[in-house]
């Protein structure tokens, strides 16, 4: 039961909240902003948006109302960005003032102890979790992954070869089992608990800090409240602790070895040298399981989504065939790093696979701007949150010619190597993604080999996220002759 000496905070929290809608009302009279969407008093739209695949909703909307249009969550002001031009002449030109992150009491205050640098709003903290990122993800790093995305690849030839049943999962510890390597020095298994534990507090993570979920997000004077009155409180700080605990437990493990005299050289050792007792632990531990948790579920349904794409729209997998056993011969080796300049269209196949259904960021994924700004006779109000409309804009006949089709010729062009340009399943701006190269990378390998290798045929399709059904089978005798001689050895190799 709620102590009774709190319900006076309670009423002026929410008196205050009504307030600041009003008070946002008046004074967003001086403001100019794109179409607005109906909604209803205080709420806004926060009732309209569905609570997951909120996509085809915001495309929904931006086939209405055009390049841009606004919602209200709640007390706050967002405008969607449908189209590249508008993206680009905002997020990216103008990057330096759309860059920052809206306050999130539940996801990033309570679930993350403010310290997941994805929800950190621009400043100095930002910045220097960006630089630790930036050290260990940058291009110049690319040449320490490609022994790693080496071997987990045959071991997930293997594991399709011997456990076609469960592809999604060796997909998750493939993305998992490259960036353990580099961070603690250590693999995962096909059906480890803790890459299984980790995968549950990313959705967790990305359940949370959907927009219209909490109503603190969308009312953060409601974080004022007496915690013992937070009704989201008690919840956010289970998960806070849970997702600690599974980072943490990487943490210690590597202490243990580096006591025992036995940890592989990596990241994360390097780092702890660098920390001293001002350190904030919490960001630490953050700091590092972010690169878990964002290193893994994002190659996961990247190549999800391009098996997806090859069951779907079988065409151009022949296509992608014949550029391969050109390289590769029949069966005679599994494509290489070294292949790539000879493998362009595979480059293409990874662009295609990140356009065609965005589905890490449906919405985009909110920036706060920082300085009032204007734009073809609009007016914006500092504080006004943005986002690329993603899944409208990969979906747009305007911006792609058939945009539901999977047809990887459409990036075979001067801009083919520029992994950024085409699409924006990184993000636009200073907050693009951290680790793009190596997701690119970890992308590109995979889905060469497991081109070369398997034959995918859909199943009756069960929705639109990468979980969904679909029949392996190994090409011939020979491609599997050829994984038990090459990929064996990948499975036993134990550290
Ligand atoms: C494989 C495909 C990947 C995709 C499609 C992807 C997508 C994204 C997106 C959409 C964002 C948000 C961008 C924005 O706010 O504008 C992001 C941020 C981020 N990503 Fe990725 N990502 C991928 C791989 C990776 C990998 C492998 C890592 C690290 C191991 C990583 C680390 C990060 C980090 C640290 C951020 C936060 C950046 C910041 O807020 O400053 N990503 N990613």
């Amino acid at each position: 039961m709620l102590d009774q000496a709190y319900i006076p905070f309670a009423v002026a929290a929410l008196v205050l909240g009504l307030v600041k809608v009003i008070d946002d009302y008046i004074r967003d009279s001086k403001y100019k902003l794109p179409p607005q969407v109906p909604g209803v008093p205080f709420f806004g739209n926060a009732l309209q948006i569905p609570p997951s695949q909120q996509g085809p909703w915001a495309k929904e909307l931006a086939d209405k109302y055009g390049e841009m249009f606004t919602i209200k969550l709640n007390g706050q002001t967002w405008v969607f960005l449908n189209s590249s031009r508008v993206v680009y002449d905002l997020m990216e030109r103008r990057a330096g003032i759309y860059c920052s992150r809206p306050p999130f009491p539940m996801p990033q205050g309570i679930m993350s102890g403010d310290s997941r640098i994805v929800l950190m709003p621009y400043g100095e903290k930002w910045r220097g979790v960006r630089k630790v990122m930036h050290n260990i993800l940058g291009s110049r790093q690319l040449n320490l992954y490609k022994d790693f995305q080496e071997l987990e690849s045959r071991h997930l030839l293997y594991n399709y070869l011997h456990n076609p049943d469960r592809w999604f999962s060796a997909n998750g510890r493939y993305s998992n089992s490259v960036i353990m390597s580099v961070v603690f020095g250590r693999r995962s298994d096909l059906g480890d608990p803790d890459v299984e534990e980790l995968f549950e507090t990313v959705e967790e993570f990305l359940r949370e800090q959907q927009p219209g979920m909490n109503l603190v997000d969308g009312f953060p004077i409601l974080d004022n409240l007496p915690k013992p009155l937070q009704w989201w409180r008690p919840k956010g700080q289970r998960i806070f602790e849970k997702t600690r605990n599974v980072y943490k437990r990487e943490l210690d493990r590597l202490s243990a070895k580096i006591a025992a005299g036995t940890a592989r050289d990596c990241f994360a050792m390097e780092f702890l040298k660098t920390i001293n007792s001002k350190t904030d632990e919490t960001q630490t531990i953050f700091t590092l399981g972010t690169l878990m948790e964002a290193g893994s579920d994002t190659t996961r349904v990247s190549l999800g989504q391009i098996i997806a794409g090859a069951a779907t729209y079988p065409d151009w997998v022949v296509r992608a065939r014949e550029q391969l056993d050109a390289v590769c011969g029949d069966a005679k080796r599994l494509p290489e790093f070294a292949d790539r300049k000879n493998l362009p269209y595979i480059t293409a196949v990874v662009k295609e696979g990140f356009r065609w259904r965005p589905n890490i960021a449906e919405i985009g994924v909110p920036t706060l701007l920082i300085k009032d700004d204007e734009y073809e006779g609009y007016k914006f109000k500092a504080g006004t949150i943005f986002t690329w409309n993603a899944w409208a804009i990969s979906l747009s006949p305007k911006e792609y010619k058939q945009p539901e089709r999977f047809w990887p010729e459409r990036f075979m062009n001067d801009d083919l190597n520029n992994a950024l340009k085409g699409h924006w399943a990184f993000g636009p701006g200073r907050r693009v993604c951290a680790g793009w190269s190596v997701g690119e990378s970890n992308v590109w390998i995979a889905i060469a080999r497991l081109l070369y290798c398997f034959d995918f045929h859909q199943v009756p399709f069960t929705g639109n996220k990468a979980q969904f059904d679909v029949d392996i089978k190994v090409r011939s005798e020979a491609h599997a002759a050829l994984i038990e001689r090459d990929c064996s050895e990948a499975v036993n190799t134990k550290y």
